[in-house]
């Protein structure tokens, strides 16, 4: 049984999360700020970004004690401040295992407890069963499709969007 617990992101995990990161197969699934090859100059850049978010909004991913992946959840602005984007990923070698699953539940609890959100949403490339799979499994809502949203590698793919409401929610108080 993988155990999954998250944690803020170290600067000493930087050599880690280059070599976890340098991936082709986790680049094409993710925005192109997300880059490939992922050098460790890129790794220190995005940990010391998110050491200055308050509360947290990065967290690394544990498996069983070795770090694994990322999870983050970023707040949206002006009238979009109440939502939140959810995004992710795992070293190749932890695919597979039931992990992200196990992490987006965490981080979707922690969001509804500790940031002032009432959902959580993200869109995911139409090519990416495996994500889909996991909102899935962790109650999101197949909300729409995107018809071709997204450029990546030179083509047009659609973007199916998900989201999760918080539960029990007054909608209409402040
Ligand atoms: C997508 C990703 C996060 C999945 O993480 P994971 O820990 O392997 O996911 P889980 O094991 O919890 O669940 C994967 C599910 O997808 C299913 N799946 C995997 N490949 C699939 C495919 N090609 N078609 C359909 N389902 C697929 C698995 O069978 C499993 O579902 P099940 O439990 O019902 O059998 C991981 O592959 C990853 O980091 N990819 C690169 C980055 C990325 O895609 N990030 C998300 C961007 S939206």
């Amino acid at each position: 049984m993988n155990q999954v617990h998250l944690r803020p992101l170290r600067y000493k995990d930087a050599n880690r999360l280059a070599q976890l990161a340098n991936n082709k197969k986790i680049s094409m699934n993710l925005r192109d700020g997300f880059p490939y090859p992922y050098t460790l100059a890129d790794a220190k850049k995005f940990i010391e970004i998110c050491k200055n978010h308050t509360p947290v909004q990065v967290f690394a991913i544990e498996c069983n004690g070795e770090y694994a992946g990322n999870i983050g959840l970023y707040p949206g602005e002006d009238v979009y401040r109440r939502s939140a984007e959810i995004g992710y990923f795992l070293g190749e070698s932890y695919w597979g295992k039931g992990i992200m699953t196990k992490a987006v539940k965490q981080m979707v609890e922690y969001g509804f407890s500790n940031l002032n959100i009432v959902r959580i949403y993200t869109g995911v490339f139409e090519y990416n069963k495996a994500s889909q799979r996991v909102l899935e499994k962790c109650g999101f809502k197949k909300e729409a499709v995107f018809e071709k949203a997204i450029y990546k590698n030179h083509q047009l793919w659609n973007e199916v969007r998900f989201a999760i409401l918080k539960p029990m929610l007054q909608f209409n108080n402040p």
